[in-house]
């Protein structure tokens, strides 16, 4: 079975975006922001709260790999084609050897397998057309968090995979792994819901929620989109979003 197959017309809109992990988070409030900067979203998660004349919820678990397989991106007939792998879970947090191998499948799947699909599917259907492909990465990509072995390992190759395809200079594509700092999400509520004896750095993410120091996911959505409107500013591939200032 093929979903989420839709086309949308250049003349109907300009802009167009794509984006996983519509649900909550700073997906959501991504796929709102840009909504109201104009463009025609489409939205992949598990569930949906967003209502809105431009948006297209196609329902889908990014942890199957069947229903990832079977999906097929819209036709769009727009010049421009905007692509933010988002959706990732922080998995369970628990020391290595606890792993279920369940949850290991499950966690590489939604956090690297599928998104490493979707970059090839998206790459290869909108071959024609201007591509800006955004992951979502972490800065766990580069500290080895104890009790967070398949997020820092998922995020770590999806950096890399990142830096791959753009060395391949794919036509008409500017690729970036983005990282969003520490922002207010239902992950960071999960951390912080993490006993201390199975995750050891809990107090340090508990003081980052009473310091104040979360980001909203508002402000993120904001920095995020500074760096999808000025794409062509930026010579790296992996970016923080720290980095941005709004004035
Ligand atoms: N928050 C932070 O501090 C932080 C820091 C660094 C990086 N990040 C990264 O930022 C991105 C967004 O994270 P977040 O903080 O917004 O997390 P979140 O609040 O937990 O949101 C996760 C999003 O992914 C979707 N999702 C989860 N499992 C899915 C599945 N099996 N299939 C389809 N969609 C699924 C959820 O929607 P449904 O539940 O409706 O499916 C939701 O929209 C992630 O890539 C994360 O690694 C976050």
């Amino acid at each position: 079975m093929k979903v989420g197959i839709k086309n949308i017309d250049a003349n109907q809109v300009q802009k167009t975006a794509l984006i996983t992990g519509t649900g909550g988070g700073i997906g959501k409030a991504t796929a709102e922001l840009l909504l109201k900067e104009g463009y025609f979203v489409f939205g992949y998660s598990r569930t949906n709260k967003i209502n809105h004349p431009n948006f297209i919820f196609i329902p889908i678990d990014l942890s199957d790999l069947s229903q990832v397989n079977d999906l097929a991106l819209p036709t769009i007939n727009s010049d421009n084609v905007l692509f933010i792998n988002n959706a990732a879970t922080i998995g369970s947090i628990v020391p290595f050897d606890k792993k279920r191998t369940g949850d290991i499948i499950n966690e590489y799947n939604l956090n690297l397998v599928s998104p490493t699909i979707l970059c090839r599917k998206f790459i290869t259907i909108y071959s024609e057309q201007e591509k800006l492909l955004i992951n979502i990465g972490s800065g766990a990509a580069n500290s080895p968090i104890p009790s967070w072995s398949t997020y820092c390992a998922t995020k770590s190759a999806l950096d890399m995979l990142t830096q791959v395809i753009s060395e391949e200079n794919h036509e008409k594509l500017r690729i970036f792994s983005v990282h969003p700092g520490i922002v207010d999400t239902n992950m960071q509520k999960t951390i912080r819901g993490t006993d201390e004896y199975l995750f050891p750095l809990l107090s340090t993410f508990t003081a980052y929620h009473s310091n104040n120091e979360l980001e909203t996911t508002t402000i993120a959505a904001q920095k995020l989109y500074y760096i999808i409107r000025n794409s062509n500013e930026f010579t790296k591939n992996i970016l923080s979003i720290r980095d941005v200032n709004l004035k």
